[in-house]
């Protein structure tokens, strides 16, 4: 059996927590992958490393695949976001998070199915900040035409290979003429020169937002630039059962990283009940990009087998307290475990 190497970033809060659950359930099923360890966040720093060390960009430029945990930011002081940092430095452009309702998590609506794309490198996210006047800072929204034209191009590319049907970009380019206005004006060139197959719409986002939660059944793929992809993604999570059930990825041409898109959740931390499926949830799309990408059907079958497990113990009650059960960490991927 091929063996794939990984990248393991724990990450902190209930990152250590919920790998280690992860991390159990694919020795299960022999998953052919080795994981090599590396930090970042807080818990390099605790080691005396930089926040995002040298050796662990190194290690997800030479193996291409990595697994993360969340890793906390300070709130308004601080170092720099080491999440945004790494999807930047390593050019993962394209965040891919599908959110969909699970049988055995009962939520306001069914049906849903829905895959937001969000652009990972640029918007507010920039880290542009600067003190004006006495009375005033500001941040800079930057967008490129390489990188709206880039993550356009992407999503149209992945609707077609997942058969997706359409297309919808929120915006706010009625304000933000210049920066949205790029965004729409890529996305709308890319469909009608490259993809006029598949539908596109755009809508402004606040009037977007209230479609959603009306009905988050009529989106298929949620094209958004960075900051709105940010909020929206932990919108539509609230509306399939939580961000413990939300997995994600970040795409770029030559290295992949996958992460929940929950964060260190510190109110939880250490105690053992954090919910570990949406990390499992991105473990399977990495053995499904594995193998994609390299040609292993032996990662499909550990992914599929993963994802019927983790149905089947939803299915059976079989929940963390988020979700309404009573199992921790640790029960839940027995629960998994069991059933594989
Ligand atoms: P958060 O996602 O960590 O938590 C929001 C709420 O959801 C909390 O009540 C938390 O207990 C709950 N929650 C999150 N994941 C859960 C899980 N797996 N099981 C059960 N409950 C869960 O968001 P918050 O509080 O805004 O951010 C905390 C820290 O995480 C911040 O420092 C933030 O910057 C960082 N963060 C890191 C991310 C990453 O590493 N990719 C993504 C988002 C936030």
């Amino acid at each position: 059996m091929a063996t794939h190497q990984a990248v393991l970033i724990a990450g902190d809060g209930i990152g250590p927590e919920v790998t280690a659950a992860v991390r159990r359930t694919l020795a299960a099923v022999e998953t052919p992958v080795e994981w090599i360890e590396h930090r970042a966040g807080i818990a390099a720093l605790e080691t005396g490393d930089d926040v995002l060390p040298d050796e662990t960009l190194e290690a997800i430029g030479r193996y291409g695949v990595a697994l993360k945990g969340p890793c906390t930011t300070p709130v308004g002081e601080g170092f720099t976001s080491v999440n945004v940092q790494l999807r930047k430095r390593l050019k993962l452009y394209a965040a891919v998070r599908p959110v969909r309702n699970l049988e055995g998590v009962p939520t306001r609506f069914d049906g849903v199915d829905t895959i937001i794309i969000r652009e990972n490198t640029e918007g507010l996210y920039s880290g542009i900040e600067n003190q004006i006047t006495d009375d005033a800072v500001m941040s800079m929204k930057v967008a490129t035409e390489s990188a709206c034209e880039r993550i356009a191009r992407w999503s149209f590319r992945f609707a077609t290979r997942r058969q997706r049907k359409k297309i919808t970009v929120f915006h706010k380019a009625n304000i933000m003429k210049m920066t949205d206005g790029l965004f729409l004006r890529c996305a709308r060139q890319i469909h009608q020169q490259e993809y006029p197959n598949i539908e596109y719409r755009e809508v402004i986002i606040d009037a977007g937002c209230m479609k959603l939660v009306q009905d988050p059944t009529q989106f298929d793929i949620l094209l958004l630039e960075n900051l709105y992809g940010d909020v929206v993604s932990d919108l539509y999570a609230g509306l399939v059962g939580g961000l413990g059930v939300v997995p994600g990825a970040n795409y770029g041409d030559e290295q992949a990283v996958f992460e929940a898109v929950h964060g260190s959740a510190p109110d939880i931390a250490g105690k053992g009940i954090a919910n570990p499926l949406a990390l499992l949830m991105s473990a399977v799309m990495m053995l499904n990009h594995l193998a994609d990408t390299r040609n292993d059907e032996s990662c499909r079958t550990a992914a599929d087998r993963i994802k019927g497990a983790y149905d089947r113990a939803l299915k059976d009650g079989k929940k963390t307290g988020d979700l309404g059960g009573d199992l921790g960490t640790e029960a839940f991927a027995d629960a998994v475990i069991e059933r594989l």
